[in-house]
């Protein structure tokens, strides 16, 4: 096996086309040579959620000049690389199959090896591309999409310890600012407004605490969040700003307490495997809530895990953690031909039975 391999990786699973070339020296650090990411917020902005029909064509029209820019910031040509990492699934079928599309081609056009990357491996693999995390160690997905705990054995080998059975957190913080006329995305919006609001003077609910093991639920929240509005709006007419910044309070309060109680239980089921190097990762949007993150430090610092929470640009959806997943599949002696397709949905761990919710993408994994 060749010692040092550089890898384009493309990702356009759900609204964000991005491409990047990763390089890795086996022994030494991975080295992200060029990361694009080309959103497409301004194209859904008036549908106040992604039209996948819209993100599937947006994606048409951008993959190749993604490509082509990650290349030239990367200062390489198609022939310096060793294979074509392609995200397959899961998420939005149009968006994948144009990735998977793209990547053919390019594999067909050069010769070089095509490897299809789960999109959830991408992000479970991205505190190894940042941090170098030595197997094995816990992750928590949680963005817009997904919310899962996951122990991470090896590049291949994923152990799902319990996820949301309905919406992803980010999701729950969209709605919620949707309800509240702030603007999307939400978190950053809900965020901002909880700064100063009083998390006590609205009681949310805190949904599955009293159920044993790490499944989590948000949907209550959001349905808490409409109610708490409505009461308001029929008693007062209106809210006021006060109003707005105690609700987000309340409601970022309440994911942050279940995230953090589900946290504890996972870090405690992953310590039970008496890893040498314990470590806990955070990944996806939700991870830049300064609230959320501090919890989820504390957590870790209890249980005497390293905590790490990989750069936001790499948290969120990016093209960067698809090469480097495919960089590690490589080595694992992964390799796909033309008979690659798209998964919609395709679960991380094969070897549990798919969890109830998904989030926005319908990912279902
Ligand atoms: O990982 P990401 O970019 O894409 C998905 O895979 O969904 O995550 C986006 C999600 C959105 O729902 C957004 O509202 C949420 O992450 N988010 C936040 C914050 N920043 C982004 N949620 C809470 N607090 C934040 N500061
Ligand atoms: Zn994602």
């Amino acid at each position: 096996m060749k010692r040092t391999l550089t890898m384009l990786g493309l990702e356009s699973s759900c609204d964000d086309t991005a491409a990047a070339v990763v390089r890795h020296g086996e022994g030494g650090s991975p080295e992200i040579l060029s990361s694009i990411v080309a959103g497409q917020g301004d194209l859904h902005a008036e549908f106040g959620g992604v039209v996948p029909e819209i993100a599937a064509r947006a994606h048409v029209e951008k993959l190749d000049l993604c490509v082509e820019a990650a290349l030239a910031d990367a200062g390489c040509e198609l022939t310096d690389l060793d294979a074509i990492a392609v995200t397959a699934g899961p998420g939005l079928i149009g968006g994948v199959l144009a990735g998977v599309m793209c990547a053919k081609g390019l594999s067909a056009g050069t010769g070089l090896p095509l490897i299809g990357v789960n999109h959830l491996v991408g992000h479970a693999l991205t505190p190894r591309l940042t941090d170098c995390l030595a197997f094995p160690y816990l992750v928590l997905l949680v963005s817009g999409g997904h919310c899962q705990f996951v122990i991470v054995r090896a590049a291949d080998e994923f152990h799902r310890l319990g996820g949301t059975i309905d919406d992803a957190p980010g999701e729950a913080f969209d709605k919620s600012a949707r309800l509240l006329g702030l603007t999307q995305p939400g978190g950053p919006a809900v965020e901002a407004e909880a700064l100063r609001g009083d998390p006590d003077r609205f009681a949310f609910p805190r949904p599955l605490l009293d159920r044993e093991g790490c499944d989590l639920s948000f949907s209550g929240l959001k349905t808490a969040m409409l109610r708490a509005r409505d009461d308001i709006v029929a008693r007062n007419g209106g809210l006021s700003h006060q109003d707005r910044a105690d609700l987000c309070a309340g409601f970022q309060a309440a994911v942050a307490d279940v995230l953090a109680e589900k946290s504890r239980r996972a870090l405690a089921r992953y310590l039970d495997e008496r890893p040498s190097t314990p470590a806990f990762a955070v990944a996806g949007g939700v991870a830049a809530n300064a609230q959320i993150r501090a919890m989820l430090q504390e957590v870790a610092d209890e249980g005497g895990a390293a905590f790490v929470a990989p750069p936001l640009p790499l948290c969120t959806d990016n093209a960067a953690m698809i090469a480097w997943a495919g960089i590690e599949l490589f080595r694992a002696g992964h390799r796909d031909d033309f008979t690659l397709s798209a998964r919609p949905r395709w679960p991380l761990d094969d070897t549990q039975p798919a969890m109830l919710g998904g989030g926005k993408r319908g990912a279902k994994a």
